[in-house]
């Protein structure tokens, strides 16, 4: 029986991860999550009513809540961070703290850990934006290229700098402390129960209310990589011995696409025709996003599967029913 820990649980990655652990079975789970932006709705509550899981309420910024796991994990996946855009401009120093401490409390908890086997640091493709602006940046981008900061008065920086640190934490405490660690970097995931602050469940809503739809950035690219392609690369990433102290791209490349023709998908699937509005684009987002996964590939031996359409119809027979409850 594999001991699992994951923080974060409660939000959009961490629940299917969960899911997908018991389903594949011989696991017993702890959710961590302090419920800042995850929920604990119907879908938490029906997979906590399983063997085998439970829920621990609990904040990583606060050292007493580690008293309350054990020590007995063989896989840690650590998840919980504070992101998405709207806390990154309004509570950069938030992201700073949050995602600092609960990372040095977390691999410090590692240390102590009995039959520690891996523990995971999800990171992001955002490290990439500042070689994106500065320098040349090559796309599809392998994990190895020098990382370069945007600007470091911006609160979108925060983000990056946060987790940059966080990979940082991971090589050194790991290397000095014999911690088998792997850092991902994650490249626009997105699927059901991800909330509607994404370009996907914000298009389903503007796109069933409207006749006209405004679309910034119109010709800036994204990979776009459904949650069960992501939730299979991150089990081999963590579990695999080849991982161990490896940065890997977790994302799908063969999916890079405009936003101009994301859009136009989403409507394809809503089987509803608008008329689409060109805007500018929004400040700080990066032009274009596509990850080289051939480092995963080869290590884990996995490909991703969803094609885009597919993805996108997936998340929206999720969404149909729960478009109204955006506001809750
Ligand atoms: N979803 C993506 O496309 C994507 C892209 C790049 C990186 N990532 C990284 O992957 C991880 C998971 O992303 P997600 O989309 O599931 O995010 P999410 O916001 O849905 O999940 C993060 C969870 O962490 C919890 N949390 C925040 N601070 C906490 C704290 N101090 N103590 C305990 N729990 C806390 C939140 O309540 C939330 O449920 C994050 O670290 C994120 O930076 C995700």
């Amino acid at each position: 029986m594999k001991k699992i820990l994951i923080t974060g649980g409660a939000g959009f990655v961490g629940y299917f991860l969960a899911r997908r652990l018991l389903e594949i079975g011989n696991v017993e789970i702890t959710i961590l999550d302090n419920l800042q932006r995850g929920r604990k709705d119907e879908e938490l509550d029906s997979l906590l009513s399983k063997e085998n899981i439970s829920f621990v309420n609990g904040d990583l910024t606060d050292k007493k809540t580690f008293e309350r796991l054990g020590k007995n994990f063989n896989y840690i996946y650590h998840l919980a961070a504070v992101i998405g855009v709207r806390n990154v401009q309004e509570n950069p120093d938030r992201v700073l703290f949050v995602n600092a401490i609960s990372t040095l409390y977390l691999v410090e908890f590692c240390r102590v850990c009995e039959d520690l086997q891996k523990v995971f640091f999800s990171s992001t493709s955002e490290i990439y934006a500042g070689t994106l602006h500065h320098y040349d940046l090559p796309i599809p981008t392998p994990e190895d290229v020098n990382l370069t900061l945007l600007d470091v008065s911006s609160q979108r920086t925060s983000y990056m700098l946060s987790k940059m640190y966080g990979e940082s934490i991971f090589f050194n405490y790991g290397q000095k402390y014999d911690i088998p660690f792997t850092i991902v970097r994650y490249h626009n995931v997105y699927g059901p129960r991800m909330g509607f602050m994404h370009i996907v469940p914000e298009m389903f809503v503007k796109i069933t209310e409207n006749e006209t739809v405004d679309v910034a950035s119109p010709s800036h690219t994204r990979a776009m990589c459904y949650i069960d392609d992501a939730v299979e690369m991150t089990i081999l990433a963590c579990e695999s011995v080849n991982t161990n102290g490896e940065i890997l791209n977790i994302g799908n490349q063969e999916q890079e696409i405009s936003v101009r023709e994301l859009v136009f998908t989403i409507s394809k699937v809503l089987q509803k025709q608008v008329e689409f509005n060109e805007i500018e684009d929004t400040p700080g987002s990066p032009s274009r996003r596509c990850p080289d996964i051939s480092k995963i590939k080869n290590l884990t031996g996995f490909s991703p599967k969803v094609s885009l359409f597919d993805g996108i119809s997936k998340t929206y027979i999720w969404y149909k029913s729960r478009l109204h409850t955006r506001h809750e």
